[in-house]
Formats: C-alpha cells, structure tokens, sequence
C-alpha cells in the first residue's frame, strides 16, 4: 500500500523535510521565517533607525567583525569590562527599543515547533554579516538560566552555521542556514559550542550582500 500523505505539498517541501534533528534538543526549522521576512527586515528598520548597527569590542579588545544591535527590555553587550545584557543602549543612554510584535510571534511559535512551549523572549540580538565576515564557536552563557532554548532566525545571504557540542574542542557540525531557517537549541544542547563560517559572496533579492541574524533569548 502506498501512503501518499505528502502528494498535495510542492515537490520542494516534501523533499526538505520541515524540521531537521541537529541534537538532542536541537533542531533547524527549514523556511518558517520566510513569509513573514519582509515585516521581520522593516523592524529591523525601525530598531537600527534607533539604536545604529555598531562593531563592539571583546573584553581582550579586538573589535567583533559582526556589527551588532538589540530589541527588547535588555540587550547583550560586549566591551572592556566583560560580556552582559543591560536595559540601556551605551551609545545613547536610552533604553533599547521595544522588541516588535513579529518578532516576539516568529521566536514563540519556532520555539514552540521545536518542543520548548511558552517561549518569552526579553533580549533580541541582531547581528548583521558582509562577506567575509565570521563569528567564532562560542556558547550563549550570559544569560541568568538555562531553562528557555535559544532561536536563531536568519535572514539575506545563506551562511554555514557552525554547531558544535559542549566543549570547544568538539568537532562542529556544518549546517547551510538559507533565508528563512530558524536554528533552535535548548535543553541538553542549550551550551553547546556554535559559531558562523566566514559567509560567501552574494547577492541576496531582498537584503544584497547582507545576511541578518536574529537571536532570541530569555535572559533575565
Ligand atoms: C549568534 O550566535 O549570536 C549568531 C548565530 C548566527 O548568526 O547564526
Ligand atoms: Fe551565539
């Protein structure tokens, strides 16, 4: 007998399938943030229009490739004295601009795809890549608990995304995260090692040669 569940989908979906095991407690949604990335990319907008994209430099003082902003009640930061989230923008003074309704929307129900219910981020971060630009294996540790998993969202350019195990030496998996995949990791993998390879070349149709990262965490 043939089962033939997936004869109404276009060809493209039922030969992707729609959520990918990385880990335990890990998975890569492949394309749910794609209809929902123009209203997504005019936040980003609004948010940079306040709080500008800007290059922060690490506690040993090298300056981060990746230019960086944040939404919500605190956002991470980076500079001499160490790595944390704080409710105020150093370069204004101001508080971060409210995280926006799609976002809140998009970071609830990827997390709630990928098993971790009742999601409620505090902290975006947006991270924006050129070519060439990298983003070292690290783990997501400045945040007060390991309970709520972190969902990443990208957006423009493709990038092989780098996902690792619980320690640095261990040998990263090479993910290919597209316009539209949303990466989620708790539980279990919630301090796993991940990073971003140099990104390629491109021309993205709605972003150019940018790639936008949208990281959700609970963080206080
Ligand atoms: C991050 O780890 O903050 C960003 C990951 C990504 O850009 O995909
Ligand atoms: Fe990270």
């Amino acid at each position: 007998m043939t089962f033939d569940l997936f004869d109404d989908l276009p060809e493209d979906s039922a030969a992707t399938p729609a959520i990918e095991p990385l880990a335990d407690g890990a998975v890569v949604l492949r394309g749910v943030a794609r209809a929902d990335a123009e209203v997504l990319l005019a936040d980003v907008q609004a948010i940079v229009a306040r709080a500008p994209w800007r290059h922060m430099v690490t506690p040993g003082g090298l300056k981060m490739s990746v230019a960086m902003t944040n939404c919500g009640a605190c956002g991470w930061v980076s500079d001499a004295r160490g790595y944390r989230y704080d409710a105020a923008d150093p370069l204004s003074g101001q508080a971060w601009p409210d995280m926006p309704a799609s976002f809140r929307e998009l970071a609830a129900s990827a997390a709630a795809q990928a098993g971790f219910a009742g999601f409620a981020p505090d902290a975006c971060l947006i991270n924006r890549y050129v070519p060439g630009t990298r983003l070292s294996l690290h783990q997501d540790r400045d945040e007060r608990d390991f309970t709520a998993p972190i969902v990443s969202v990208s957006l423009g350019l493709p990038a092989v995304f780098l996902f690792g195990g619980m320690r640095r030496a261990d040998k990263p998996q090479r993910v290919r995260l597209a316009h539209g995949d949303v990466v989620v990791w708790g539980g279990p993998s919630r301090l796993a090692f991940h990073g971003v390879a140099p990104l390629a070349d491109g021309d993205h149709p709605l972003l150019g040669p940018l790639r936008i990262n949208l990281t959700f965490r609970k963080a206080r």
